[in-house]
């Protein structure tokens, strides 16, 4: 079967949706190609903060109701090292920004929601999709729905496949320069069915690594600790999980941690990558099929909305008055944003992490660092700035 559309985007993740649904709003057809079901991406336990402007995009754009009734609205978080808490006040440093704790499965079910109420042509379990004729005028896809095969015709096409997509391989290597670096370690992360143990979000350095306190709901705790790179989620029964937990977490002053039966599981690695352009030909690249950086800074997700609202805008100037213009300075709008992530996120993970090389000095360092941070109006506000994501550089 043939069909065709404007643009035609690989991935219902929230880089995916959330371009269809700023496309259907300039009245800029699409369709979503995901391989997964609709109930996996929408039961899928992936990062939970959003920035202001995350935040500030759902509600202009419609999708901002149940984020305004269940989103956790934080002002701060804590820093946790030496047996001590520190609170940085984000909203007192910045000038009023926080950000929110919503989990990125439920952007993901509010877009879902409204794309379908819209009509849109939103596909999942596709299988074998490909991409062609990127360097043309009239690029395509490929693909296997319902045993049916069909060809997409497009204007543009949209990378929006995560990390492993296929998108990325579609354009020629020899094109591209992938910046890369992975850490030595992961984290084992927990959704655990009981009341979070803090008010906010807790960020511990230990001799023992780094651990993380969470949330997702009243009742839901997220939970994370670093581990070994070799590491297996084998190696992590839920008693070493609650013990190393409770070790890292621990305060002078008796903090209470409270353990509650897990719902979930499992082990995210450290990474950094970036690919350079984010363009080739009609095929755009955004959020994770172009850059992933490790989970410290809370970053990902707030990325790729961001990089699918500067897309959504440059195709809506190319449509309205043919300029291609705006189409070519994505990439580089895009990777201004992606470095300053890069590096906030680099900052934090050496800043709160145990690595295997670090010697007593290092120890030392980082522990001076974070009394810095903490101490500091100036190192608070430049912290709380890139976290919150109002720092424009
Ligand atoms: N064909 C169709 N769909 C695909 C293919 C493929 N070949 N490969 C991957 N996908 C789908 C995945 O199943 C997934 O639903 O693309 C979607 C990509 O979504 P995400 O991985 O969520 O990536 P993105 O939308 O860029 O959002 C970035 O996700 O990993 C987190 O921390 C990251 O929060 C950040 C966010
Ligand atoms: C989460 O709640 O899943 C979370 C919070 C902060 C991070 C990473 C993940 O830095």
């Amino acid at each position: 079967m043939k069909s065709r559309t404007q643009v035609g985007i690989i991935g219902a993740g929230p880089a995916g949706l959330m371009l269809s649904h700023l496309l259907a709003r300039a009245g800029i057809d699409s369709v979503v190609l995901e391989r997964r079901s609709r109930d996996y991406v929408e039961k899928r336990v992936r990062a939970g903060v959003l920035e202001q402007g995350t935040v500030n995009l759902m509600h202009e754009t419609g999708v901002g109701e149940r984020l305004a009734r269940e989103g956790l609205v934080h002002r701060g978080v804590e820093f946790r090292f030496e047996g001590m808490g520190h609170r940085i006040a984000f909203d007192e440093l910045t000038g009023g920004s926080t950000i929110t704790v919503y989990g990125q499965q439920e952007v993901v079910k509010d877009l879902i929601a409204a794309r379908l109420a819209a009509g849109a042509r939103l596909h999942f379990e596709v299988e074998d999709v490909s991409v062609h004729d990127v360097g043309s005028s009239t690029p395509r896809l490929r693909y296997t729905v319902n045993g049916e095969s069909v060809e997409l015709e497009c204007d543009f096409i949209a990378g929006c496949d995560g990390f492993h997509g296929v998108s990325r391989e579609a354009i020629p290597a020899e094109q591209l320069v992938r910046y890369e670096r992975e850490y030595p370690f992961g984290w084992v992360g927990i959704l655990a069915s009981v009341a979070p143990s803090a008010e906010e979000l807790i960020y511990a350095s230990h001799d023992r690594g780094f651990a993380l306190h969470s949330m997702r709901s009243p009742t839901l705790t997220r939970l994370y600790v670093q581990c070994d790179r070799s590491d297996t989620i084998e190696d992590w029964p839920d008693d070493r999980i609650w013990e190393e937990l409770h070790l890292r977490l621990a305060t002078d002053d008796g903090f209470a941690l409270t353990e509650g039966p897990i719902v979930e599981k499992g082990i995210a690695w450290m990474h950094s990558a970036v690919t350079e352009p984010m363009q080739y030909g009609r095929l755009f690249l955004a959020g994770d099929a172009a850059h992933i950086v490790p989970a410290t800074g809370a970053k990902g997700l707030n990325l790729a909305v961001a990089d699918v609202r500067v897309l959504a805008g440059a195709l809506d100037t190319w449509y309205r008055s043919a300029s291609p213009v705006a189409l070519a300075s994505y990439s580089d709008t895009c990777l201004r944003r992606v470095w300053r992530a890069q590096h906030f996120s680099y900052w934090m993970t050496t800043m709160l992490h145990k690595f295997p090389a670090d010697d007593a000095v290092q120890r030392k360092l980082q522990i001076a660092q974070l009394r810095w941070v903490v101490s500091s109006r100036a190192a608070a506000a430049s912290l709380a700035e890139n976290y919150t994501g109002v720092v424009e550089v």
